[in-house]
């Protein structure tokens, strides 16, 4: 199956069960008739974008329904980070012909990264589409849905410099109640040559972060205990207050880095726990790294994508570092952080021009880091990014695919080796909900982001439980709670 040589991740036992399955939308109470059924592709935002749009459309009449066959408007929010990211929508397309064709009024939108890339030939090459909606026209969905109605098809892909959908509370969506995720900023300015990003998510905007504490706290009113703060490159979020709304009353105004924005949710409340996801090398600080130490509900977890341990190809990637910087800033987070700090990675395998030496040195990349964690995938290229309009993507697929399942064997080893270090200590884990094997068994986290198992007792979802771990895989923590410390 080329879906699993060509984006494999490492993943934990936990989320093996749902590995490559689309989310899609849970049964919502309503008193109206109209059903909207969603299933989200991708990334973390895009799963907080289709909460946006529930709620947009929840405003507009309609609610959401696990069930497809009740729906009368199917929309699919896609990715385009790689080849099979599409190609996996384009068979879910497929299978929905026949209904499309015994149900005529059932209407299918496509929204996200492929809508925005491929904006109106997608109406042309998917026949059965009849609306294409882009990440920052989300607002336009009720008028697009009208026009849909009268007959026509309907594209709105424009992008904004604006847009944070900030003022929108999202309808949360296959919610355990217990974790939340947060959109703080939108788009990204970097221009990593392999990526189709910048391209599908426009330019990087931040939210306003009394918007995101305000959200922040509204979670953890109704009982939520975790909140992962989203981003394509979170450490270079900045927001400028106008001197209005400035509290130190600046007449500039007064900017809030992801730093500061850390340390203000942090305060909502000592039991709420925040992560965030992603950080950029370049862009991580000391700031941020001693915000991470001075908050114990600060999660002790930076998820760092290296890509590669090759300067040579972290150069062609346009990644503004190189080698010995990503390890100078690994040396600081194990430094101020200390070594018990989870650090994950991503990598690409057979990016343009990749050598066997260019291979070692990620692997050697990853010897020296240890990481606990990894989301691994072969270079898939990308229409009209730089690497494809400059770079041949030369690496032959076998080679490609032999690299990466070198690196993934190689990330399962590191995995289990930290996992190890774990054995024989107590964490304190946030309670998720039960273990995906037996209702017997309850899953959390600890501050690390390993999965921890544990036997229920009489724990529940949402609980703090200490966790004394006996014993472990490369994918999870086992162990059972002890009382105290
Ligand atoms: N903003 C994040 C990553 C977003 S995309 C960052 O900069 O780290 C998630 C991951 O997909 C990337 O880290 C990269 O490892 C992978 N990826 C992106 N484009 C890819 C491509 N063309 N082929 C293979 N993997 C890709
Ligand atoms: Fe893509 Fe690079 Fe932006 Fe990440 S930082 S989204 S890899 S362009
Ligand atoms: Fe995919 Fe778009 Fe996210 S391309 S990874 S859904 S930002």
């Amino acid at each position: 199956m080329e879906l699993v040589t060509n984006s494999l991740k490492i993943l934990n036992e936990e989320d093996k069960a749902v590995l490559d399955l689309p989310r899609i939308s849970e049964d919502e109470k309503s008193t109206t008739t109209r059903k909207l059924y969603i299933e989200s592709y991708g990334c973390q935002m895009n799963f907080a974008d289709s909460e946006i749009v529930a709620s947009i459309m929840r405003e507009n009449g309609f609610t959401t329904t696990s069930k497809i066959e009740e729906a009368e408007l199917i929309l699919l929010n896609t990715c385009a980070i790689r080849d099979n990211a599409e190609q996996k929508v384009r068979n879910r397309l497929q299978h929905l012909v026949p209904m499309k064709n015994k149900r005529k009024n059932v209407k299918i939108g496509i929204l996200g990264c492929m809508a925005e890339r491929l904006k109106t030939k997608l109406l042309e090459e998917e026949k059965i589409v009849d609306m294409v909606v882009g990440p920052d026209s989300y607002r336009d969905l009720p008028n697009l849905i009208n026009e849909v109605e009268d007959g026509h098809k309907a594209v709105n892909v424009f992008l904004s410099r604006e847009e944070t959908y900030a003022d929108i509370t999202p309808i949360r969506l296959n919610s355990n109640g217990v974790t939340a995720m947060i959109s703080i900023m939108r788009g990204c300015d970097n221009m990593c040559s392999f990526c189709v990003v910048p391209y599908t998510r426009g330019r990087e905007r931040s939210r306003d972060p009394h918007s995101i504490v305000k959200e922040a706290t509204d979670l953890f009113v109704q009982g939520y205990k975790e909140v992962t703060l989203l981003g394509q490159n979170v450490d270079s979020y900045k927001w400028k207050s106008s001197p209005e709304t400035s509290v130190a009353k600046s007449p500039d105004g007064e900017t809030v880095t992801f730093a500061n924005l850390l340390e203000m949710v942090a305060q909502v409340s000592p039991d709420l726990r925040v992560r965030f996801s992603t950080s950029h090398p370049k862009d991580i600080n000391d700031e941020v790294l001693y915000t991470i130490k001075k908050y114990e509900n600060i999660c002790n977890y930076v998820h760092l994508p290296a890509q590669s341990g090759s300067s040579r190809i972290l150069e062609l990637m346009n990644r503004t570092y190189d080698r010995d910087w990503y390890i100078s800033k690994i040396d600081r987070i194990r430094e101020i952080l200390g070594q018990e700090c989870g650090i994950s990675q991503d990598m690409i395998a057979g990016f343009c021009t990749e050598t066997e030496e260019d291979h070692q040195a990620t692997l050697s990349l990853m010897d020296y880091v240890k990481y606990d964690n990894g989301y691994m995938f072969s270079y898939s290229e990308r229409p009209n990014t730089p690497a494809a309009k400059k770079l041949k993507d030369d690496v032959p697929e076998e080679t490609k695919s032999r690299r990466l399942a070198e690196v993934i064997a190689r990330q399962r080893e590191h995995s289990l080796e930290r996992n190890m270090l774990c054995v024989g200590k107590t964490y304190k884990v946030l309670v998720e909900g039960f273990s995906k094997r037996s209702n017997e068994q309850l899953s959390g986290k600890n501050d690390q982001n390993k999965i921890v198992v544990f036997p229920k007792e009489n724990f529940r979802k949402g609980d703090y439980v200490n966790v004394l771990i006996t014993e472990c895989s490369s994918g999870t923590l086992i162990g059972k709670v002890v009382l105290g410390e």
